[in-house]
């Protein structure tokens, strides 16, 4: 159709998408078309702030890498991942979940590992954590031979596959569940770290005056057959960030209860000093077994990076 004026642009648009021969994929061009130009339209887009939001969006991809995400940064920065994963777990969002943020550091394939195991493959400061979970139906029914993967920073707040310091797979592993629905392993307790803010992510923190830190967690993806792959996290309760998480990925119920040991006996003979222990019992919901796309594919070479604590 001939546009004669601003009005006739949204229709010409979405004229041109009914040519569409996928259902789903029309529904969703349709909606996000009316949304954008709506968008333009409610705050009268300048041309300038137009160029600036191209470049911005160019400036994305050009700071995503095989090591690094900018991406999946910038959708949890704005909650959209945060959304998405309460829209399609819960029934829908209609009553609580377990489900949580991937995040952008998850590796396929980590070491399958005994339950019991220590996770730590290099030396990693920080007192030690004795973990034990349990994987449940929407039944109470303890789900046996689930494959649970786990990973988290090191206490200096780098995955290993962003710090070459870190051993391949350090503080990764993945755990069978026994007869009772049951993992147990060690590793360190993990901390909160900041998120990279050398690129767009952290133009947009620092317009809006926010900090770039995480709180503390341990991320968990646990999958077999008959369930939805469960991906998750669990935070530590008394993180300072944990109500302005710069992911928007805490909920309430996924907030952890990580108990400091001052003395007595550790689960293991070689730990000294106070450690901390944390027991956590998962709901997986019905569904299909289906892995995620990893963020990233590579790990990082050189040194470790450093990255700002925004205030
Ligand atoms: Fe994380």
């Amino acid at each position: 159709m001939i546009i004669e004026t601003e009005k006739d642009v949204t229709p010409a648009v979405l004229a041109e998408l009914q040519r569409a021969p996928d259902g789903r994929f029309k529904e969703v061009m349709s909606a996000f078309i009316r949304h954008l130009h709506d968008f333009a339209r409610e705050v009268r887009l300048t041309e300038e702030e137009f160029q600036a939001a191209a470049a911005y969006v160019a400036a994305l991809g050009k700071k995503t890498t095989e090591t690094h995400n900018e991406v999946v940064l910038m959708s949890g920065s704005l909650g959209f991942s945060q959304l998405i994963c309460l829209l399609n777990n819960g029934q829908g969002g209609e009553i609580e979940t377990d489900a949580n943020l991937l995040g952008p550091f998850w590796r396929p394939n980590s070491p399958r590992m005994a339950n019991g195991a220590s996770i730590v493959r290099s030396p990693t400061p920080g007192p030690a954590l004795f973990v034990s979970a349990w994987f449940r139906d929407r039944n109470n029914k303890p789900v046996e031979g689930a494959a649970v993967e786990i990973w988290h920073s090191s206490p200096e707040g780098f995955y290993e596959n962003q710090d070459p310091v870190q051993a391949d797979m350090n503080l990764r592993g993945t755990f069978v569940t026994d007869k009772d629905g049951h993992i147990a392993f060690r590793s360190v307790k993990p901390a909160g770290y900041p998120i990279p803010v050398d690129g767009p992510v952290g133009e947009l923190l620092r317009a809006q005056g926010r900090h770039n830190m995480r709180p503390a967690h341990l991320h968990v993806l646990a999958h077999r057959e008959g369930f939805k792959t469960l991906v998750t996290q669990v935070y530590v309760q008394d993180d300072k960030f944990l109500e302005t998480d710069a992911q928007f990925g805490v909920t309430r119920r996924l907030i952890g209860n990580y108990v400091r040991h001052e003395s007595g006996p550790a689960p293991a003979p070689d730990v000294t000093g106070p450690w901390y222990s944390l027991e956590h019992a998962f709901v997986m919901e019905p569904g299909s077994k289906r892995l995620p796309r990893a963020p990233i594919s590579g790990k990082a070479q050189g040194e470790r990076p450093k990255i700002p604590h925004l205030a």
